[in-house]
């Protein structure tokens, strides 16, 4: 079978501000799951991310810190790279859409992208009528602008939704607007703008969509919530959308026209460009030419699978696909796989949204000053918010570790080790001759590895771990039964033909965890001493001869105990 090939993105996070454990549970560490697994499977891939640092929220944040945007994104890139790769997630690259590496291909690729859709005729150029803050200068973005809803008539309205009446707003209908930048009035001006056709590309996007109703050849469909949302922005009609912006930090737009000058592409046009832009600079690093990213945007062979948070679907499954069509010569996503934000609940506390402006969040960065990684990357994936919201809660993050990483699957781990060093010298024991107990256990490492790839392939990450978990507590039930324990004393023979048993679950084991525990696993390898192949899938099964020597056992996961310090 010809190898298999994807390029795997995640939804580049805003260079402006630190990461939390939302963030890593929506679109970071399901991607890296992926890409971790599908390696294993032997397929090629490429995972690639970096920084959004353009638009208008990072300006903002610019100025509440006194500071520049170029100075500010590069600040947070560099702090969520450390963030990331403290956590085992592994990108082929980390780019950046103003970093100054990346900068210079990624405007190059954005504004060829513009130009391509501009010659189509699918942009329509529009005055419109826009609110502008006199004392910044600046026209407002929707979020920007407060004021009374005018269908409600509350006071809770911004730009463009009511956070009352949840109605869509017009900003120039807002009664009483005010800018959250100055808290000035601002004023009715008027401006031109490029909108990208959506309503003629409508049609084939419905088409597009629809087909991804039925299952790929590896099984997986398009989450329910991500297909049904789209389809059903379809049915209520999609309008032309401005792709350009008042800005004077962005990418600039790249049209001869006396009407563009000063301004730039609308941060969501340029930003999903950037998983191509940075595939060219890897391409470029690594192949000497960057133009070799075609291989893995234009052509059909390779499978693109966009991983994002909840509120960025529209933007990936319609908006997205909707520039690469009207480009023609981009293939399409394969699939866009969408989470729903992570609430949040402290100990003795009620379960809240986590919220960086009230600081109810948990710290990527500080989590890792306190704790492994593992651990964290095992309860957002078993807790993951896969079909709906669900909530980090300390307490439940404290007992799953204890109970179950700890009392499951390291003290397997750890007995099985213990009792090779204790009573085999060291060496994988004899495989003497199993009985129907032993070869059931053996056949569930086999039918696990073969749940866990299902899952897997089908981005049901949750459902991937469980069925690790499942074999590793059906393989303490196996040393309870069979006790090795008793018969050392009595009958080492069946003590060996059970101990040998249980590490070829320990070895199977570990390459099942090696996508959600890759800490975890690497000391398993090291243990087994195995290398890095032993992580192929199809080598999960693949017995360790008995007299192979083993490491002394290492302890996998620590007890944790300390809720407190989570405190927000
Ligand atoms: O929601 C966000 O954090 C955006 N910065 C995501 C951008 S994803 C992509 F299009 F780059
Ligand atoms: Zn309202």
């Amino acid at each position: 079978m010809a190898q298999r090939r994807f390029l795997i993105t995640s939804g580049l996070p805003y260079s402006n501000g630190r990461l939390h454990v939302g963030h890593v549970a929506g679109a970071y560490l399901p991607a890296d799951i992926y890409v971790r697994y599908l390696r294993a499977t032997g397929a090629e891939v490429r995972f690639i991310c970096g920084s959004d640092d353009n638009g208008v929220a990072n300006l903002m944040a610019a100025r509440k810190e006194n500071t520049t945007p170029q100075e500010l994104s590069t600040r947070y890139h560099a702090s969520q790279q450390r963030d990331f790769a403290g956590l085992g997630i592994e990108f082929d690259i980390y780019g950046g859409t103003h970093q100054p590496d990346y900068v210079e291909l990624h405007n190059r690729i954005s504004q060829e992208l513009f130009l391509s859709i501009h010659k189509k005729g699918l942009f329509t150029k529009k005055r419109t009528k826009q609110l502008f803050d006199t004392e910044t200068n600046m026209f407002l973005a929707d979020r920007y602008v407060k004021g009374t809803c005018p269908h409600c008539k509350k006071a809770s309205a911004f730009g463009d939704q009511c956070e009352d009446c949840g109605a869509q707003i017009d900003p120039l209908t807002l009664i009483d607007p005010v800018s959250t930048v100055t808290g000035s009035t601002p004023e009715v001006r008027e401006t031109t703008h490029w909108f990208l056709r959506l309503d003629q590309l409508s049609d084939r996007l419905q088409a597009w969509l629809e087909s991804k109703r039925d299952a790929d050849s590896a099984g997986a469909t398009w989450r329910s919530t991500v297909l049904n949302f789209s389809l059903g922005q379809l049915a209520s009609g999609l309008r032309e959308r401005a792709m350009t912006r008042d800005l004077d930090w962005g990418v600039p737009v790249p049209l001869d026209d006396p009407d563009a000058a000063g301004k730039v592409l609308y941060v969501w046009f340029d930003a999903p460009i950037g998983y191509v832009s940075f595939t060219a600079k890897y391409c470029a690093e690594h192949e000497g030419d960057w133009k070799a990213y075609t291989r893995w945007w234009k052509d059909p062979e390779c499978k693109i699978v966009h991983f994002i948070g909840e509120d960025n679907t529209v933007f990936h499954a319609l908006t997205w696909p909707a520039m690469l069509m009207a480009d023609e010569s981009y293939q399409l996503p394969h699939n866009v796989v969408a989470n729903s934000f992570l609430n949040i609940k402290f100990p003795g506390q009620e379960e809240e949204k986590i919220s960086k402006s009230r600081g109810r969040a948990i710290w990527v960065e500080d989590y890792l000053g306190m704790f492994d990684p593992d651990p964290l990357r095992y309860y957002l994936t078993a807790i993951a918010p896969e079909t709906q919201r669900t909530a980090f809660d300390v307490d439940d993050f404290l007992a799953r570790n204890n109970t179950e990483l700890l009392a499951a699957f390291g003290n397997f781990v750890n007995r099985t080790l213990t009792f090779v060093h204790k009573y085999f010298d060291g060496q994988v024991p004899p495989v003497g001759e199993r009985d129907d107990v032993d070869r059931a256990q053996l056949a569930a490492c086999k039918d696990a590895a073969d749940a866990t790839a299902g899952h897997l392939e089908a981005c049901h990450f949750k459902a991937g771990l469980s069925a690790v978990m499942n074999l590793a507590r059906q393989a303490n039930g196996y040393f309870d039964t069979t006790a090795p324990f008793r018969s050392r004393k009595t009958d080492m023979d069946a003590c060996g033909r059970a101990v040998n048993v249980c590490v070829q679950t320990v070895r199977t084991l570990t390459t099942l965890m090696a996508p959600f525990l890759p800490f975890s696993a690497r000391k398993c390898l090291t243990m087994l001493r195995l290398g890095d192949d032993a992580l192929a899938w199809d080598q999960a099964v693949v017995e360790l001869p008995p007299g192979s020597p083993l490491a002394e056992p290492v302890i996998l996961f620590k007890k944790l105990d300390a809720a407190e310090l989570f405190e927000a």
